[in-house]
């Protein structure tokens, strides 16, 4: 109940709290997402962001596109509260602070979508689930950029065995949360799908990077 009059509350005040878009990403990073999605212009497939909190970054990636004629699908994925107990629990063995468990907890799809239209950005797709259990059918065919964006060792890892193949060649997937100190272990799940699939790991401001090829 509380919870409910606390995102009613949030709903409303939308306008207000949410003025400028609320992106997450640091800014050097938020700058090398938008310059992958420039130079992936010609390259065809979905804009996919796989953990969009409040959706700032897809709310100014999208507005970037449309200025840039870029016109291609730009899908969110998010549990839209959070972490996923066991996924979490699983980093406090690795060194993550348990405090950090209800960092994006409370939020709503409806919330994000009110978000989106206040920055005119309404035609981004919101699809709720673990991106680890979520079914096939509401994956893409195909990207062209991808920013994976979920904190955490497990759900990188597997949104990376997800998504991997469904990258187009010459297409580029982003890991945020990989410096090599933070407390966020996305770093793990990256590390461990390269060193499963033989890439090599690439980092630039933090972030993991695979460059699609033709014969994955
Ligand atoms: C750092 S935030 C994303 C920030 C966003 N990309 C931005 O730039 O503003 C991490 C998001 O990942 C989501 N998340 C964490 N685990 C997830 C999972 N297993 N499946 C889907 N989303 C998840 C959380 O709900 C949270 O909204």
């Amino acid at each position: 109940m509380k919870q409910k009059l606390k995102e009613m509350a949030r709903s409303f005040l939308v306008p207000l709290l949410y003025r400028y878009p609320p992106t997450c990403l640091a800014p050097e990073r938020l700058y090398l997402y938008f310059h992958y999605l420039i130079e992936c212009k010609e390259i065809p497939g979905d804009i996919v962001e796989i953990g969009c909190a409040m959706g700032g970054t897809a709310a100014i990636a999208r507005n970037m596109t449309r200025h840039l004629d870029i016109n291609k699908r730009y899908l969110c994925y998010d549990t839209f509260d959070g972490f996923v107990e066991q996924q979490f629990s699983s980093d406090v063995g690795l060194g993550t602070p348990a405090q950090d468990r209800h960092m994006f907890s409370g939020s709503s799809r409806d919330l994000v979508a009110k978000i989106l239209k206040r920055h005119k950005a309404e035609d981004v797709t919101l699809i709720q689930g673990d991106i680890t259990t979520i079914p096939d059918s509401t994956l893409p065919e195909s990207c062209s950029v991808v920013l994976l964006d979920v904190d955490l060792a497990e759900p990188t890892y597997q949104a990376l065995k997800r998504f991997w193949p469904r990258l187009a060649p010459g297409g580029v997937i982003l890991v945020d949360d990989c410096p090599e100190s933070t407390s966020w272990k996305a770093r793990v799940g990256y590390r461990r799908f390269c060193q499963e699939m033989g890439l090599a790991e690439q980092y630039r401001h933090g972030m993991g990077i695979l460059t699609g090829v033709a014969t994955h």
